[in-house]
């Protein structure tokens, strides 16, 4: 069976009629056009991207969940990985796919990215262990069937758009066994806790996940379900930029310009930073600098401070707060930044 757009599209009238109803039930201004063509103005960044020939919603307007469209997302290094192309090719696809990489390699933002290209509703959940069936199904917040509150992944299947479940793996596998027959190319949801409704996933409804698989800080982190893994058709890895000896010119030069510092520091603050990543990804470090983290470290050192003080207060303290994590966290700014001349 294919998940293409194709077979979905004679199911489109009935669809468009449940759309209807869904919004005048949430109180939505019904004055919305559902049938108008690419309504909405286009990212400036969309002829960049090689993605014209996938229309993740033909035909169909996502104009009434306009707050929920990303606008403004900031450029993405994407050092030859396509990773646009790659996750839009995949939702056109199969509808879903999942991204793999340590966190702050950039999986958020580009699904940020992803959607604002595609003019697509995010819904995210950051999961973990206390995420429950409450969040993601609904609950009642009264008696009586009219106190039902749909929860964040019932509204998406009936609304549309990107479901992006970041860190799925974090979830307990009770939680994530609900997400399974969702998943499916006849996906539909069940709410058993309320009246047995069946709501089936909206005709353009696409869903990511992301993991983290080097969370060796987190106690609950686990493999995901091997029922979830076979129902994803798209894994797409992701690393750092720089990492190790490895450093990324683009890295440096979108350094220097959101922090305005010298090119020399910008270099150094992604050399520290690719090697607390690199000791990360070994496993001796809790945690690995994003870019993001690399950017505030860098704005304090603009302001005025020295690296190593301004290191304190950012990457020093966000890596641990375990004062021997945080020395090793110091040795590298200071291999770094306190390197003798001439060595
Ligand atoms: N390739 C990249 N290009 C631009 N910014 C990036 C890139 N990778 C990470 N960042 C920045 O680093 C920070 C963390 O990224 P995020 O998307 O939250 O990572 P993840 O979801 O993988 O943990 C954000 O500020 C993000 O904009
Ligand atoms: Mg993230």
């Amino acid at each position: 069976m294919s998940y293409g757009h194709q077979g979905l599209k004679d199911k489109g009238e009935v669809s468009r009629i449940e759309e209807v109803s869904s919004l005048r039930r949430d109180n939505f201004k019904v004055t919305v056009s559902l049938n108008k063509e690419r309504p909405m103005s286009k990212s400036p960044l969309y002829d960049r991207y090689d993605i014209q020939r996938y229309d993740l919603h033909p035909n169909f307007s996502f104009s009434h969940l306009e707050d929920m469209i990303p606008k403004g997302t900031p450029y993405y290094i994407d050092s030859g990985n396509h990773y646009v192309e790659r996750i839009v090719r995949a939702l056109y696809y199969f509808k879903q796919c999942s991204l793999i990489g340590p966190s702050g390699t950039g999986k958020t933002h580009i699904v940020y990215l992803v959607a604002e290209l595609c003019g697509l509703p995010v819904w995210e959940v950051n999961c973990g262990l206390q995420t429950s069936s409450y969040d993601l199904i609904g609950r009642f917040i009264g008696l009586g069937k009219e106190n039902w509150v749909d929860g964040l992944l019932t509204q998406w299947l009936r609304k549309g758009g990107i479901m992006y479940l970041d860190e799925a793996n974090m979830m307990k596998q009770d939680v994530a066994t609900r997400l399974n027959p969702v998943l499916d190319t006849r996906g539909h949801l069940v709410l058993n806790e309320k009246d047995n409704e069946v709501i089936e996933r909206h005709q353009y409804g696409y869903l990511i996940l992301s993991m983290n698989p080097y969370s060796a800080e987190f106690a609950g982190t686990k493999p995901l379900n091997a029922a979830m893994r076979r129902r994803m058709a798209v894994w797409i890895n992701f690393d750092y930029t720089s990492v190790g000896e490895r450093i990324s010119p683009h890295e440096v030069e979108m350094l220097r310009k959101r922090a305005k510092v010298t090119e020399d520091t910008a270099y150094k603050v992604i050399q520290a930073g690719a090697e607390l990543r690199r000791q990360y990804k070994a496993g001796d470090l809790p945690y690995g600098p994003s870019l993001g983290d690399l950017i505030n470290w860098a704005t304090l050192i603009h302001d005025g401070n020295t690296a190593n003080v301004a290191a304190e207060e950012t990457i020093i303290a966000l890596t641990s707060d375990n004062t021997e994590v945080q020395a090793d966290v110091r040795r590298v700014v200071e291999s770094v930044f306190n390197k003798p001349q001439g060595t």
